[in-house]
């Protein structure tokens, strides 16, 4: 059994909070256990509480459809939530609902580790990135420090559902999703340079024992 598979057995067996008695099924999240991006919505609605899966309801339908537009699959990211228990009549989850679950989404990013986090909505902003708005977040990359995780790379994006009722936020994401893409090759093209500039100086204490044994 994989490490994640593991993990997604312990989340199901959560007790941590009262959400698990009223939920149908707990929904861990699905997708590429070894995805480069890592979406995070706010909780399970009534259809992902049904079918244990996240986003399969129409906001699912629609985040399916911004991944097409990317040109990858559902099966090649990997989405999660805050909170992995339904909230009753889906009400916001409350904070400590959602500090409970808290340890399961630092172990499913320790587990996955992806290159970037993909925050869907305010309320999964802020976990990540507290107290800012999100009408001056969306669409910027940011890199944090996280207790736990170490640095991450955020991205912080309108919630699909949202788009879906403001018809006027719909164009914004569809925009602000074409750019991920650029943000995925920001990030490995600072990685491979960090990179070379660790060979360089590898090479040069080389050099340097060498100069020192003649
Ligand atoms: N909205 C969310 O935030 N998560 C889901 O899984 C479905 C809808």
């Amino acid at each position: 059994m994989s490490r994640y598979k593991k993990l997604e057995e312990e989340m199901k067996a959560c007790r941590k909070c009262h959400l698990r008695d009223t939920c149908l099924n707990v929904v861990p999240g699905e997708g590429n256990e070894k995805a480069e991006i890592m979406f995070i919505g706010e909780g399970p609605g009534e259809k992902e509480d049904k079918l244990g899966r996240p986003f399969v309801g129409a906001a699912g339908k629609f985040l399916d459809e911004m991944i097409g537009l990317i040109e990858m699959k559902r099966e090649d990211v990997f989405i999660a939530n805050i909170v992995k228990c339904r909230p009753p009549g889906n009400r916001d989850p409350l904070p400590e609902e959602a500090e409970a679950c808290w340890p399961w989404l630092l172990e499913q990013i320790k587990t996955i580790k992806p290159k970037l986090i993909v925050t869907l909505g305010r309320h999964a902003m802020e976990r990540f990135l507290p107290n800012q708005k999100i009408s001056q977040m969306h669409g910027m990359a940011l890199r944090r420090e996280i207790t736990g995780i170490g640095k991450q790379v955020f991205y912080a994006l309108y919630h699909p559902a949202a788009a879906l009722y403001q018809g006027s936020l719909r164009e914004t994401l569809k925009t602000d999703f074409k750019k991920i893409p650029k943000v995925l090759k920001a990030i490995e093209k600072e990685k491979n340079i960090k990179k070379e500039v660790q060979m360089d100086a590898d090479r040069f204490s080389e050099e340097n024992k060498q100069e020192a044994l003649f």
